[in-house]
């Protein structure tokens, strides 16, 4: 059971890594490998549209990190995707990937894949559902299969500001880990 969690803030060790930290801690107690990844330490740059990948499947102009990126979530069964909530949606860096996901979607290669979303934001109502609905969109897109929380309707959801915050989230943690119990088993049930 391979597992690769994205988190999706510029800031690597901020409130939504502690969340995904909570969530891959409860993967791996169920027997998932867990890779984790920060966005930030990729270069990962916006779609331009030329559509070079639909003549020739994983083709893209851009040398960048983006194929090494989602070659990895290829080789996962499931995936975390983590965000901070910034104007309401997800970073832009995140976003970015979802749009040169491109690639894998013309080959088909993430259909069937589970994936859970975490978003963290600064208002107890500052977006947080809004985020999770972009990434569970982007799942949808690809035909994976949504790994939803008993505790929220959506996923791991929480709220903080300051670095560190997210850790007396209580509720936000516990939902984070409530994820990730159901990511593992609908990952078993593949
Ligand atoms: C550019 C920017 C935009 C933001 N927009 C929102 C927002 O729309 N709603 C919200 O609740 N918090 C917003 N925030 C606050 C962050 O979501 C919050 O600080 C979060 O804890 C950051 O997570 P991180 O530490 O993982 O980066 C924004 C922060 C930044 C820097």
């Amino acid at each position: 059971m391979k597992v690769l969690a994205i988190n999706g803030s510029p800031r690597k060790k901020g409130n939504t890594q502690i969340l995904m930290e909570a969530a891959a801690e409860e993967l791996r107690k169920a027997g998932a490998e867990v890779e984790m990844i920060s966005i930030a330490d990729f270069d990962i740059r916006p779609c331009t549209g030329c559509r070079r990948c639909y003549q020739k499947l994983w083709d893209c102009p851009i040398a960048d990190d983006a194929i090494k990126v989602l070659k990895k979530v290829a080789y996962s069964d499931g995936i975390l995707v983590g965000s901070p909530v910034f104007f309401g949606g997800v970073t832009a860096q995140l976003k970015a990937l979802f749009d040169r996901s491109i690639m894998p979607y013309q080959a088909l290669d993430f259909s069937d894949k589970v994936g859970g979303a975490i978003t963290v934001g600064g208002s107890s109502h500052g977006g947080q559902e809004l985020a999770a609905l972009q990434i569970m969109s982007f799942f949808m897109c690809h035909n994976m299969v949504i790994a939803t929380t008993k505790g929220e309707v959506l996923g791991g959801m929480a709220t903080a500001n300051d670095l560190g915050d997210a850790k007396k989230d209580e509720n936000g943690i516990e939902n984070a880990k409530s994820l990730a119990q159901r990511m593992a088993k609908l990952i078993g049930k593949r």
